[in-house]
């Protein structure tokens, strides 16, 4: 008799157990299902680009994140910078001034970006050579898929870069 109250309490025991544990399972489940980001975040937070269909010396935007990357294929005539490069000839860089955000426009007489607010200058790396911008461009995360970049990702090349300091 007292063995049969034993394992009728036992039992209670484990069915309460079981009861509390699928009840913090539906809860950290719905905590998770609240925190994961909409489908179509997820979407924006990566951007692909074929790098192939810049031609030497020419400048394209691409879009990531509502914010400009300007991706430039440089000519040997160029600054060159074998650390800041991706595939050894492209300056990939948030076209957003490190002074105080305005978009530099890119001169391509003389191979520099200028920053229309405050007259700073960056140099065909994204370097700032002149005026008030603290830092070179940013380099946004980014990995290569063959000739795509992919935007939104660390990838090998950028995380070298981002161990020497030279993403900022
Ligand atoms: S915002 Fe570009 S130089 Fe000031």
């Amino acid at each position: 008799m007292a063995d049969e109250k034993v394992s009728r309490r036992d039992f209670l025991l484990y069915a309460m157990g079981a009861w509390a544990a699928v009840g913090v399972g539906g809860v950290l489940y719905a905590m998770y299902k609240t925190w994961e980001p909409l489908p179509e975040v997820k979407a924006q937070a990566t951007v692909s680009f074929d790098l192939s269909t810049v031609e030497p010396g020419q400048i394209k935007v691409v879009s990531w994140r509502g914010k400009p990357v300007f991706v430039l294929r440089r000519t040997p005539d160029m600054v060159q910078c074998p650390d800041r490069s991706v595939k050894g000839e492209y300056t990939v860089v948030l076209g957003i001034c490190t002074h105080l955000g305005c978009i530099p426009n890119w001169e391509a007489d003389k191979k520099i970006w200028h920053c229309p607010c405050h007259g700073g200058e960056y140099d065909a790396c994204g370097k700032n050579i002149f005026g008030p911008p603290p830092r070179p461009l940013d380099v946004p995360p980014f990995k290569i898929e063959g000739t795509t970049i992919v935007l939104g990702e660390e990838g090998n090349e950028y995380k070298q870069m981002k161990e020497k300091g030279l993403t900022v």
